[in-house]
């Protein structure tokens, strides 16, 4: 019998030689595009486990709510999506160890009269569809104040528009939306803080071991604190 050893990982030895990383690429740093290329921190991760791993990598970019349920459907999947674990995700999907930390912030125009999470009551929010932004401000204040958008640049549009007084989102992306547009601030008070890892159906627990065991060496090589580095410079002392 010949047995072909390719890089010690076992996901390597499977028939289909192509790992795919599910995502929502509107979600600078982590995943955007430059052009017609995909760019971002889980990007460069991911390829450098697709690397680690001898498969090579393939992007889905889809709405953020489909990525479980495509992660589920799919084998040699993942989602990755600066997204974050949550006791409720947990129940449909594995998470991965996480390699990053993420905090919900709030962006309000410049102007405003919210200056902290409890002038928030009474106000438009607005939030990506199915994020933890979402299901945390449609618990907290009501699904009658929380108005969904597809990308989290739709509900900053919206809020330049005056159609909502605030929008909710990761704090990465939100200075990037920020720094895209006059006249918007981010509140100093965070709304939530939270764990990024990957998504891996419950099914494919070997694709979830390679993965952490891929990811832990990159950890420990400094490899990932250099890839948020070079989009979040000076930051990745705080970073996972
Ligand atoms: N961290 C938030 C969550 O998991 C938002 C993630 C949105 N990601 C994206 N690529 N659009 O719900």
């Amino acid at each position: 019998m010949l047995i072909t050893l390719c890089c010690g990982f076992a996901s390597c030895n499977k028939d289909e030689n192509v790992l795919v990383m599910a995502t929502n690429a509107a979600f600078p740093p982590y995943e955007y595009l430059e052009g017609d290329k995909f760019v971002g921190i889980d990007v460069e991760i991911a390829q450098a486990i697709a690397d680690k791993l001898g498969m090579e990598l393939v992007i889905e970019d889809m709405e953020f709510n489909s990525i479980i349920s495509y992660v589920n459907a799919n084998d040699n999947a993942f989602g990755m999506a600066g997204m974050t674990v949550t006791e409720d995700r947990k129940k449909t999907v594995d998470f991965t160890t996480s390699y990053a930390k993420g905090i919900q912030s709030v962006i309000v125009k410049a102007d405003s009269d919210i200056k902290s999470i409890d002038d928030l009551a009474g106000k438009k929010i607005g939030v990506q569809l199915s994020t933890t932004g979402d299901i945390y401000a449609t618990d907290d204040f009501g699904t009658e104040r929380v108005s969904q958008y597809s990308k989290g640049n739709e509900a900053v549009a919206a809020l330049l528009g005056g159609d909502i007084d605030c929008v909710i989102i990761d704090n990465e992306p939100a200075k990037a939306f920020v720094a895209a547009n006059k006249g918007l601030k981010i509140l100093e008070t965070e709304y939530a803080v939270e764990d990024y890892a990957a998504a891996i159906s419950k099914e494919n627990k070997q694709l979830q071991e390679d993965f952490n065991k891929a990811l832990k060496e990159l950890k420990d090589s400094g490899k990932v604190a250099e890839i948020i580095e070079k989009y979040i410079p000076s930051e990745a002392t705080d970073k996972k």
